[in-house]
């Protein structure tokens, strides 16, 4: 618990980031989670798990963007990577994953409309490829904030996807208002260092918050995307899939790239369907540290590969 928090605030330390960003990408603890530094290795990727039956939802990473070009260069990333996996012929297994702060939702009194700008930007050419876009969710102070962009893109673009996470208190009632027809939820435990006022602090309270937040997706109307690496919950999933008739196809499973790469593919197997999300950049810094908080038995590995450059 005390390494988990160290490692997410770390997530923040820009001196950290410095000494870190300093590794190459191909070191091996970077390129277990990240699938390359560019667009062509990112659809090499989703070729590869499309091979093996698996779709994937690509992150171009990148957050908390300070500098308005920065957040357009951004946003033209995710339009040059959606022209390489049309060409590719990959855009009926790949869609791309967005978070709001990297494309302008810090940049001041106006960040949340030149967010939703750019991401509408971004939905129009995954929807002119033939795919789908869906915005990450991050801390909890920008819930508000991507849930108003989510309903506004929505009117155009129904079918992009919304992130909750079970471990905040609030989540029941948002599944609630997004268990609706046609409505794509990926539901993941949360990432963030949350305070107790706002998330469950207890790694037994957020599971049974997610449990709880799966049957209301389950038995509603809309598409959930069960996003997590744990076997009970992928197993009360697909039994409360089952309870509610629903057909493989009607939801979807979700892991990170290097993450249970073998309970993918056993999904996968049974007929399920499953995505994996597949980030790619040089902004890998804060995504690793979150992947280290979930499993600090990875960190001495990390420490050493720090030392030893
Ligand atoms: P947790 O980390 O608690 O692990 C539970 C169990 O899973 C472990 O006890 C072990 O059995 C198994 N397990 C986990 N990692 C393993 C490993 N490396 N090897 C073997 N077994 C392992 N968060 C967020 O805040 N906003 C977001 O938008 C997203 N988006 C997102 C997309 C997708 C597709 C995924 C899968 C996750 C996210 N997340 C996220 C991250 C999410 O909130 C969460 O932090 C991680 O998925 C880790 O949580 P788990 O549910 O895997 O459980």
């Amino acid at each position: 618990m005390v390494l988990r928090q160290a490692l997410l605030t770390g997530a923040r330390s820009e001196r950290l980031r410095k000494l870190v960003s300093t590794m190459p990408v191909s070191s091996a603890i970077v390129s277990r989670f990240v699938a390359g530094e560019t667009a062509d290795e990112a659809v090499e990727a989703a070729r590869r798990l499309l091979a093996d039956g698996l779709q994937s939802s690509i992150d171009h990473l990148g957050e908390d963007t300070l500098d308005r070009e920065q957040a357009t260069r951004t946003t033209n990333a995710y339009l040059t990577l959606l022209e390489r996996l049309s060409r590719a012929g990959l855009t009926r297994g790949a869609e791309v994953s967005v978070k709001l702060s990297a494309i302008g939702r810090a940049l001041g009194a106006d960040g949340e409309k030149i967010a939703l700008d750019n991401a509408r930007t971004i939905a129009l050419a995954a929807q002119n490829a033939g795919t789908t876009l869906t915005l990450d969710m991050e801390e909890h102070t920008t819930v508000d904030s991507t849930l108003s962009v989510l309903h506004e893109l929505r009117r155009d673009f129904p079918e992009t996807g919304a992130v909750l996470q079970a471990y905040l208190h609030r989540t029941e009632a948002d599944c609630r208002d997004l268990a609706h027809e046609g409505s794509r939820v990926r539901l993941c435990k949360g990432a963030y260092n949350e305070p107790p006022f706002v998330a469950y602090q207890k790694p037994n309270d957020v599971d049974r918050a997610f449990v709880r937040c799966l049957k209301i997706l389950m038995a509603g109307q809309g598409y959930p995307m069960v996003a997590t690496h744990d076997p009970r919950l992928i197993e009360i999933a697909s039994a409360l899939a089952m309870r509610h008739d629903r057909s493989r196809g009607s939801y979807e499973f979700q892991m990170l790239y290097g993450i249970r790469p073998q309970e993918q593919l056993r999904l996968v197997a049974l007929g399920d369907t499953v995505r994996v999300y597949v980030p790619y950049g040089d902004q890998w810094y804060a995504y690793l540290m979150r992947r280290l908080a979930e499993r600090p038995a990875n960190t001495g590995f990390f420490v050493r590969s720090l030392l030893t450059r």
